[in-house]
């Protein structure tokens, strides 16, 4: 099906983009972390269409969105004390968390699984949205798959425009990387499947247990589907390096030409080649904020190939950026320098 995309804002958009996902459409709405492909998520119909839109893989579920946290329970089997504890927390925001599902849940939803992901997001305009709907909102991130996730409302009409009837404009997402995603399949386990801006530490401030940390390495088991694909990447190759600017300026001494790179803001002036800054040096929040964003400019420069510097692994909070440059890297060459 084609449509003429329309990008709205402001009062009514919610109850518009709520009108469409109640009726079993679907509408680019934006959250703090990114922007989502949101629709019903208790319609099978419904739900198809996102990964149809997308082109995601069957297997890669979905996390549901709701708008209150009384609308938990009746979407899985059993809420644990540790659960609630950790919604009231961290609720609004940027955590998904997993449980077995109810049967409300259709296995479209979570791609076969028998547990379900779901968070509050704090955006207000995705809460209004979810209310309005009066349902609960099954959304993927609203790129096509593959491709850096969306971070404004141009990002998804660039990926989704004629294959959606709207986009809803809520600004630039402040977040600007996915949430983080907690499995409590073992509630006396928590572990976290992707990093995000909550980190394993805040997790065991709230809970008091040891957090475990899902490794992605190659040949691991899969605990969370969407980890073993191919992911965020532009269309250039990307390579990244790692160590202090010396390292990356050698890098490029060796670049093809027409290649980009992708700096500390700090570093702009510094490098003698076209560059692009996605963030301040150290500063986790702002590394996040900027990366999908500057990965998507670069691409708009048809560049030969994009290097980003890698940010040091001891920042605090920082595990989500390097979760998402790690796996947008190219995988056919080794190119983390
Ligand atoms: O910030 C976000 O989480 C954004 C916004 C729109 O809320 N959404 C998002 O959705 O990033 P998506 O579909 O791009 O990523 C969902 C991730 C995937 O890695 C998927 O495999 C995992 O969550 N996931 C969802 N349900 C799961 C389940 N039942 N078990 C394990 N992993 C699950
Ligand atoms: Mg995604």
């Amino acid at each position: 099906m084609t449509f003429e995309t329309k990008i709205i804002s402001g009062e009514k958009a919610a109850k518009q983009a709520g009108d469409i996902i109640r009726n079993g459409g679907l509408v680019a709405i934006p959250t703090e972390t990114v922007y989502g492909l949101a629709a019903n998520a208790l319609s099978p119909a419904a739900v198809a269409s996102i990964f149809t839109v997308k082109g995601r893989p069957q297997d890669n579920p979905l996390i549901v969105h709701i708008s209150q946290i009384d609308e938990w329970a009746p979407l899985v089997s059993h809420l644990p004390d540790i659960a609630i504890k950790l919604g009231n927390h961290f609720w609004p925001g940027p955590l998904t968390i997993i449980l077995e599902k109810s049967d409300v849940v259709p296995l479209e939803t979570t791609g076969g699984l028998s547990s379900v992901a779901v968070r509050i997001p704090q955006h207000a305009v995705a809460r209004n949205i979810i209310s309005a709907a009066g349902v609960p909102v099954a959304a993927p991130s609203a790129n096509l798959s593959g491709k850096p996730s969306p971070t404004t409302a141009g990002h998804c009409y660039h990926d989704l425009g004629g294959k959606i009837p709207l986009v809803v404009d809520g600004g630039a997402c402040q977040v600007g990387i996915e949430s983080t995603v907690l499995s409590l399949l073992n509630e006396n386990v928590p572990t976290v499947l992707r990093p995000g801006a909550i980190t394993a530490e805040q997790i065991e401030d709230v809970t008091g247990l040891k957090v475990q940390v899902a490794s992605f390495a190659e040949g691991e088991r899969v605990l969370s589907p969407g980890q073993k694909y191919r992911h965020y990447s532009p269309k250039a190759p990307l390579i990244a390096v790692k160590g202090d600017l010396d390292d990356l300026r050698a890098a490029l001494v060796n670049a093809p030409i027409g290649s980009v790179s992708l700096v500390f803001a700090e570093d702009v002036d510094k490098v003698d080649t076209p560059c692009i800054a996605y963030g301040k040096d150290g500063d986790a929040q702002s590394l996040a904020h900027g990366l999908f964003y500057a990965l998507r400019e670069a691409d708009r420069l048809a560049p030969t190939a994009i290097y980003i510097r890698m940010p040091d692994r001891d920042i605090l909070g920082i595990e989500g950026v390097i979760n998402r440059i790690e796996r947008a890297v190219s995988s056919d060459t080794n190119n983390v320098k």
